[in-house]
């Protein structure tokens, strides 16, 4: 089975890459910048260098694939736009990737709200997820044009990409600015919650969903979810970024961190 994969030399679109390649698929993936070639290659990965601009590209590289998958961006229309007229009539499935903002609020990270989104309860989008939620409506009423399309609309993604240098969006930023300026941040308490999903479980109901997702399907793709409160927190205890002075300004990483375990261990 042959699949086109754009996004490849990014996290998402990489990561389900390589696994379908190590599953035996033959996967031509698009990447931007040439220089990602020999990396894609070494994954088992045919690296078609490209834009989500480059509308005869796509058409042309999707009506030779059996599936297509769009892990480039969320956002791209003029992308989906043309893998879906040359999907058109073919049966053949089109996964589009969205990701869950379309259902955030902007709560400034002061509360977090006791409402569940559930696919079949989707709310008027606001007006900064407008356009994506459109784009996800036009994937998803490619079902009526003979396309087998499904978006698969994905959470906080943590855990490591497949191909070297690419990382997740909201983590690896936290932690990049932490080791710089040696201290955790979040936004307002960090009361803001969101769901959240491993890339490795990401790339399976990919997988899943190439061979029996029913045309027209929106998923919510979740596992968890956690506040980010509790994600810096636990952040700063494996970066050992407690803030305090003598951690920060001494280099003190104190060894013996559990008054409970003292207690229970040692206490006469
Ligand atoms: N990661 C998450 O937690 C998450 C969750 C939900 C939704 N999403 C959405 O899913 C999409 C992919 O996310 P990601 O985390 O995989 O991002 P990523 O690591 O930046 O991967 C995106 C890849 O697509 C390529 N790309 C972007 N625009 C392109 C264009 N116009 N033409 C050709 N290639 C293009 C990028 O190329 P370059 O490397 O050259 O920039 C990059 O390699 C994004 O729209 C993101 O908002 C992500």
């Amino acid at each position: 089975m042959n699949i086109f994969i754009t996004g490849t030399g990014g996290f998402i679109g990489g990561s389900i890459a390589a696994r379908l390649a190590r599953d035996g698929y033959t996967v031509r993936g698009l990447i931007r910048r040439a220089e990602q070639r020999e990396a894609l290659e070494r994954l088992g990965i045919e690296a078609v260098v490209g834009s989500l601009d480059d509308t005869a590209l796509l058409a042309a590289e999707a009506r030779a694939a059996n599936a297509v998958i769009n892990a480039a961006s969320s956002d791209h229309r003029g992308a989906v736009e043309a893998l879906i007229g040359a999907l058109e009539g073919s049966n053949k499935p089109l996964l589009h990737t969205s990701g869950s903002s379309v259902v955030g609020n902007a709560c400034d990270g002061d509360n977090s709200t006791d409402h569940i989104y559930t696919e079949d309860n989707l709310p008027e989008p606001t007006a900064d997820k407008a356009a994506r939620v459109a784009i996800d409506d036009l994937v998803l009423a490619a079902s009526e044009r003979g396309v087998r399309s499904s978006v698969l609309c994905n959470t906080l993604i943590y855990g490591h990409g497949a191909v070297p240098g690419t990382a997740s969006v909201q983590l690896p930023r936290l932690e990049r600015q932490a080791k710089k300026s040696g201290i955790v941040r979040h936004v307002g308490r960090g009361l803001n919650t969101w769901s959240n999903v491993h890339i490795d479980d990401v790339v399976d109901v990919y997988r899943r969903a190439l061979d029996k997702s029913p045309a027209g399907t929106f998923y919510f793709v979740e596992s968890g979810e956690a506040n980010f409160r509790d994600m810096s927190a636990a952040m700063a205890k494996k970066l050992n970024l407690h803030g305090t002075r003598a951690r920060t300004l001494l280099g003190w990483a104190p060894k013996r961190t559990s008054v409970i375990e003292w207690i229970e261990t040692e206490l006469a």
